[in-house]
């Protein structure tokens, strides 16, 4: 099998190149580096079977040889990186996923566009269900990541209805584990950096927000449990263990033995106040589900970052 993974370098992306290398998959990495960087490949760089190129695919993409599968992860995917580069995130969204379409029809290679729970905006469903059709607001400062990503939806299942191309979404719930940049802005990695350099905890609101939080190599397994399930239709890929952030960043001191306080900051526009996936369908159409519990999964990043801050 040969794999395009667009976002390659990224943090999601460069598990994912590492897992299907271990597969026996021949991989070819595309990524700008915008978000991502070289050193997420490090691993798995002069590995047997895997290429990099360097591209920005929303310019037209272009690849030699033979395709199976495109799994199209590009687009800034943190909310202080979205926020920052707004246009890139609508151009990749839109243009990008246009471009990994066209490539994979005329490959004849099937298409997984890495969406995301952001396309259920702030819900008024709880927990989230495939078919619940989100509540977002387009011209809020979000609305560039969470329009992109439902519009990649959208152009994804046309070139499914229209064009005969053999699709997958997955909807992938916040994610976590090594190789998140420090200050990428996510609450994970910023309380982790925070208790293991003795700053405080800074939790947005009064941290009554909830989330659910899936360990990365979870996630991973569920894309390639996707990638062989005949399943056009989106797919929640998350955990439902729901926490709020306070309890997060209490866990966190707990896990790291910090001794910092917590403190608390001014909501964002239009953060969303709960967040869970209903897992049935994962569950039932792929047989998957997660197995790293927050503890486990906190600890192995806990370690890989202090591992980072005293290298
Ligand atoms: N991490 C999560 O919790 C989460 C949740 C839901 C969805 N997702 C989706 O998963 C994917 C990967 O997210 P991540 O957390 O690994 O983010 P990331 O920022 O670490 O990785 C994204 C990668 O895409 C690359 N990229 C962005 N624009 C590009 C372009 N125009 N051309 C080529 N490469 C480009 C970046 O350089 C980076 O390497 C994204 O599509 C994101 O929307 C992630």
């Amino acid at each position: 099998m040969r794999v395009l993974v667009t976002g390659g370098a990224g943090f999601i992306g460069s598990h994912l190149c590492e897992f299907l290398l271990e597969q026996g998959v021949e991989v070819l990495c595309m990524d700008n580096f915008i978000t991502g960087s070289a050193e997420n490949c490090a691993a798995v760089r002069d590995r047997p079977g895997f290429t990099f190129a360097l591209h920005n695919v929303t310019e037209y993409i272009a690849v030699d040889g033979p395709l199976d599968w495109v799994l199209h992860l590009a687009s800034p995917a943190s909310p202080r990186d979205y926020l920052e580069l707004p246009i890139q995130t609508l151009k990749v969204g839109a243009l990008g996923t246009h471009n990994a379409l066209g490539l994979a029809k005329s490959k004849r290679a099937a298409f997984l566009l890495a969406s995301t729970s952001e396309v259920y905006g702030d819900p008024l469903v709880h927990p989230q269900r495939e078919d619940y059709w989100g509540n977002v607001n387009p011209i809020g400062p979000r609305g560039v990541y969470d329009e992109a990503k439902r519009f990649a939806e959208a152009i994804t299942m046309a070139y499914h209805r229209y064009h005969g191309v053999d699709t997958r979404i997955v909807r992938i719930f916040n994610s976590y584990g090594p190789r998140m940049r420090l200050n990428d802005g996510r609450a994970i990695p910023t309380f982790i950096t925070q208790a293991l350099t003795g700053a405080p905890l800074t939790v947005y609101g009064d941290g009554s927000q909830t989330r659910s939080f899936q360990f990365v190599s979870d996630l991973v397994q569920g894309i390639w449990k996707l990638m062989h399930t005949p399943v056009n239709d989106p797919v929640n890929i998350g955990n439902p263990y729901e926490m709020t952030l306070l309890d997060l960043a209490k866990r966190i001191l707990v896990l790291s033995g910090a001794q910092s306080e917590i403190v608390f900051r001014p909501l964002p526009v239009d953060d969303p106040k709960v967040r869970q996936p209903d897992i049935t369908r994962a569950r039932t159409l792929l047989g998957w589900e997660p197995r790293v519990d927050v503890d486990e999964g906190l600890r192995i990043t806990i370690d890989w970052y202090r591992q980072r801050l005293h290298a």
